[in-house]
């Protein structure tokens, strides 16, 4: 596979600008496709060694269907990273479900309209993973085979945690759906990524601490002491730096066409671990960090099989405690306000 202008939605969010400068790193042509045109402004400002490398379609909110027409135009690879991600929702099916979906169906018609596009790269999620009713105990390993059994009518009841679960589900399955409908009437195949919680720094347009995406603002409460320290609904985690590797690699590498992954980092997290962390390794933190239960082990849980990804993408991983200091050593740089 031999890509030489990918597509990326969602490059001015957390995990897509880290996708965006794997790609740039490579010598790759970037376009972005983004509802904001200031920040994709932003994202060639803050890389003025790349920005002949980096142009931007602007979209309509996934609210609306075929938000993508045309934007593929002149690609030949693209990678989906954008989907609604917020738990702040009242209408969960309207907020959360239908724009995933609209957003998915929207990125396979504009590949299928542009005949160079060789391969479409799907950020999903465990989310479209996790089987709740298996519980958190071990001795099972989730695969990329293992899909959440939440139906849509259950998605479009549930609270928003539980809807993004189904958000992700259903926007996936529609990708997959997709692929199949038109075998042979396509050039291009699809492989998706179903990562779990995905911490580190962040190299997107964010002003300050208060625009921390979700995941990372909760390791920023942390680190500002919250109290008690917040439970962890899963124990499983991924560097945001090699789930964008993992995408560029899912793109680039020819055989893993129609493969499903999921990606996550071998070693366990828990919020008290960060908590650890960041009182072990920083002076400020001591008197400001919540002690918790200090040292409290991880209970035992089910794992994911993040080992293919290291395999056949060639994936190194962080662990949790260089990634705790990497993020909070950036974050406690940035602007309050
Ligand atoms: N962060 C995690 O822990 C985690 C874990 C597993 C999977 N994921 C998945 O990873 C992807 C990216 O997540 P992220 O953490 O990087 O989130 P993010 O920072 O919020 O970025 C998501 C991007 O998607 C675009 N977007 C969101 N809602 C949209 C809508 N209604 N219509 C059009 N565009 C919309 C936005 O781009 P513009 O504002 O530029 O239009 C936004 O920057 C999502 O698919 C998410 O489900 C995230």
């Amino acid at each position: 596979m031999s890509p030489s202008y990918v597509l990326v939605t969602g490059g001015t969010g957390f995990i897509g600008a880290h996708v965006v400068d794997c790609l740039l790193r490579r010598g790759l042509k970037v376009r972005i496709a983004t509802r904001s045109a200031a920040k994709a402004e932003i994202m060639k400002q803050d890389r003025p060694e790349h920005a002949h490398l980096i142009d931007y379609v602007t979209i309509d909110d996934f609210e609306k269907e075929g938000v993508f027409h045309g934007a593929a135009k002149g690609c030949d690879g693209i990678i989906h990273v954008a989907s609604p991600f917020s738990y702040d929702v009242t209408d969960v099916e309207k907020e959360l479900i239908i724009p995933a979906i609209n957003g998915v169906k929207a990125i396979m018609e504009a590949a299928a309209s542009e005949p160079a596009v060789q391969r479409v790269v799907l950020t999903s999620s465990f989310a479209s993973v996790l089987d709740v009713a298996r519980g958190p105990g071990p001795g099972f390993t989730y695969t990329g085979a293992d899909w959440n059994p939440l139906t849509y009518e259950e998605s479009v009841k549930a609270d928003p945690v539980v809807a993004y679960r189904g958000s992700k589900k259903y926007a996936e399955k529609a990708a997959w759906d997709f692929v199949e409908a038109h075998k042979g009437s396509i050039n291009f195949d699809l492989v998706t990524l179903c990562p779990p919680m995905t911490f580190g720094p962040i190299v997107h347009p964010v002003r300050s601490v208060k625009e921390l995406n979700v995941s990372n603002a909760m390791l920023w409460d942390i680190a500002e002491g919250v109290s008690p320290l917040p439970v962890s609904r899963v124990p499983v985690w991924i560097d945001v730096r090699d789930l964008a590797e993992a995408h560029v690699q899912a793109l680039l590498t020819k055989e893993v066409g129609g493969r499903r992954y999921v990606p996550a980092a071998p070693d366990f997290f828990s919020y008290q671990l960060a908590a650890d962390i960041m009182r072990a390794k920083f002076d400020w933190a001591p008197t400001q960090v919540t002690k918790g239960n200090e040292g409290e082990p991880i209970p035992e849980s089910y794992t994911l099989d993040g080992a293919a990804v290291a395999r056949e993408l060639s994936v190194t991983y962080h662990t949790f405690p260089e990634m705790v200091v990497d993020a909070l050593t950036q974050f406690r740089a940035m602007p309050r306000e």
